[in-house]
């Protein structure tokens, strides 16, 4: 199977209203992208993986050399999706230049197919910069993360009037600014549908609604791994139970003394 290309995701918008969603799921390390990579369209190096793998409060800790270092693992892992890998916090917010130079040496130290920035008109300049340029920028607007310092928390967004006309206006703009598609996070639904109608890029929805162009979710989060989960999420399996259950299972054969058996040990052949 050859890898899907960023013309094809974003042609997807206009294979009209029997069109499939686009399947989208977080990876952050090349075994786990092996297995989610033939179901999905494109795979997702968030920088969630900051709170996920690193154990930290929030994505603005998160650094180049670690979008780098998984963005690279998740591509020499999977060969079918397109790989979208995040730009961290401080990496791009300067100047269409300063993305410019982070942005490239994604691209060129992981192999991905484009990265994704976080903000909506504020950020227009910068995506048309880097389109332009040969770098296909993948939006994400309405809740974004790391400006949770700006917006209080991690609320959903476009609940007054303003909000919604701020959060359409950005999702224009980013289309405008020639991003190829664009995450919507924790939106009202009514925003969501209004977004993915009146932009021509497909709009991937996270905590938005049914009707987007596509669905991501944080994998971690829809398997299972953690006690407490935004409302949008739906866990698909209980993986914390699955590991707390084999680990608890292996401690008492190693305090019994039943692992290793004669099965796992070297012994000179008879
Ligand atoms: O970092 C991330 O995982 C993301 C998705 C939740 C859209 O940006
Ligand atoms: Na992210």
């Amino acid at each position: 199977m050859k890898r899907l290309t960023v013309p094809a995701i974003q042609r997807r918008k206009f294979e009209g209203k029997t069109a499939e969603p686009l399947v989208m799921l977080t990876a952050y390390t090349a075994r786990q992208a092996q297995l989610l990579d033939p179901h999905c369209d494109m795979l997702l190096v968030g920088d969630s993986l900051g709170q996920v793998i690193y154990g930290l409060p929030s994505t603005l800790a998160v650094t180049l050399d670690m979008m780098c270092a998984h963005g690279a693992a998740v591509v020499r892992g999977s060969y079918h999706s397109v790989v979208v890998v995040d730009m961290p916090f401080g990496s791009y917010e300067a100047s269409p230049q300063q993305a410019f130079a982070s942005a490239s040496r994604i691209m060129a130290e992981t192999g991905a197919a484009a990265v994704k920035l976080e903000g909506g008109q504020v950020m227009a300049e910068t995506i048309a910069f880097l389109s332009q340029r040969g770098i296909p920028v993948m939006a994400h607007v309405g809740l974004t993360p790391q400006a949770v310092n700006a917006l209080g928390g991690y609320g959903a967004r476009g609940k007054s009037q303003e909000e919604h006309a701020k959060i359409m206006a950005d999702a224009r703009a980013v289309a405008q600014a020639g991003a190829f598609a664009l995450v919507l996070e924790g939106v009202m639904e009514e925003l969501a549908v209004a977004i993915t109608d009146s932009v021509d890029v497909p709009v991937i929805g996270i905590g938005a609604s049914a009707h987007c162009d596509g669905q991501v979710l944080v994998t971690e989060d829809m398997l299972g791994m953690f006690e407490r989960v935004p409302r949008f999420v739906k866990r698909f399996d209980n993986i914390a139970q699955t590991i707390t259950s084999a680990a608890e299972r292996y401690a008492a054969d190693v305090r019994a003394r039943s692992f290793p058996t004669e099965e796992q040990v070297y012994r000179p052949k008879k």
